[in-house]
């Protein structure tokens, strides 16, 4: 099975189409479910489509309706510059009609294996569980030009082989603590959609793409095939046949 993706002009014009897609699959679910449950990765990229829903989709979701977790999160306060819910909340929900109570941030009080243990209890309490993982509606995810996905990095694919929900890893460039999602849960979830841009990222999306055994370490490649989609824009997509 290749990898489905779409090719678009820049990062500005990617994320205004992710933002009527993710719309649409949103109003698409909410026909035969009550809740949905989202998981949002870090990184500059999404900070786009967070505008772009916020500017088009602000008054046209239901948002009651929506629960909200994260993929990954930097080991920092929430009111840190870093702090990827930091930056969800002042981007996106301080400008949508949600209640807090559907916002579910990866808790950061010092002790890391304590807030592994919070979040996956809030994980539980929220996501349904089948075949014992939790299986959320839709996930974003980006890509590091080291071929990081999540907080799950190069030399850490144990993180794929993990019965648990959630991990604490690290930035092994920067050292800095991460608390992840685990490979198996990303991979139970109902639809995945890859955000890539620029440059930097050409040259591991056609090693992925094109299966070459260096994309092995690749911790982006061994998310699975099927139900994801890869939305990248022309300078990401240099390598590889555009549609
Ligand atoms: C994070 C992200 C990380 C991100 C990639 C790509 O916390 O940094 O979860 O996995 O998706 O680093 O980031 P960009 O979108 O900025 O390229």
């Amino acid at each position: 099975m290749s990898r489905q993706y779409r090719v678009f002009p820049d990062p500005q014009t990617l994320a205004q189409q992710f933002a009527v897609l993710f719309a649409e699959r949103v109003f698409r679910q909410l026909q035969t479910k009550q809740n949905l449950c989202i998981a949002l990765s870090g990184g500059g990229t999404p900070q786009l489509w967070f505008a772009e829903t916020v500017k088009n989709f602000a008054d046209k979701i239901d948002y009651q309706r929506l629960h909200f977790f994260w993929v990954d999160e930097r080991y920092v306060p929430h009111d840190h510059s870093e702090s990827n819910y930091g930056i969800a909340q002042k981007l996106l929900f301080d400008n949508i009609d949600i209640p807090s109570g559907n916002i579910h941030p990866i808790p950061v009080t010092g002790v890391p294996e304590t807030d592994v243990r919070s979040y996956t209890a809030e994980i539980k309490k929220y996501v349904p569980i089948e075949n014992d993982r939790p299986v959320f509606d839709i996930v974003t995810l980006g890509m590091g030009t080291d071929g990081h996905t999540a907080s799950i990095f190069p030399g850490q694919l144990n993180l794929f082989d993990c019965p648990d929900f959630v991990a604490v890893s690290e930035n092994p460039h920067t050292r800095q603590r991460r608390i992840t999602l685990t490979g198996p849960v990303i991979n139970a979830s109902e639809a995945v959609y890859f955000l890539a841009t620029g440059a930097d990222k050409a040259p591991l999306i056609r090693d992925i793409f094109a299966e070459r055994a260096i994309a092995e370490t690749y911790p982006a490649a061994h998310i699975r095939k099927r139900n994801t989609e890869w939305l990248i824009d022309r300078k990401a997509a240099t390598f590889i046949d555009n549609k």
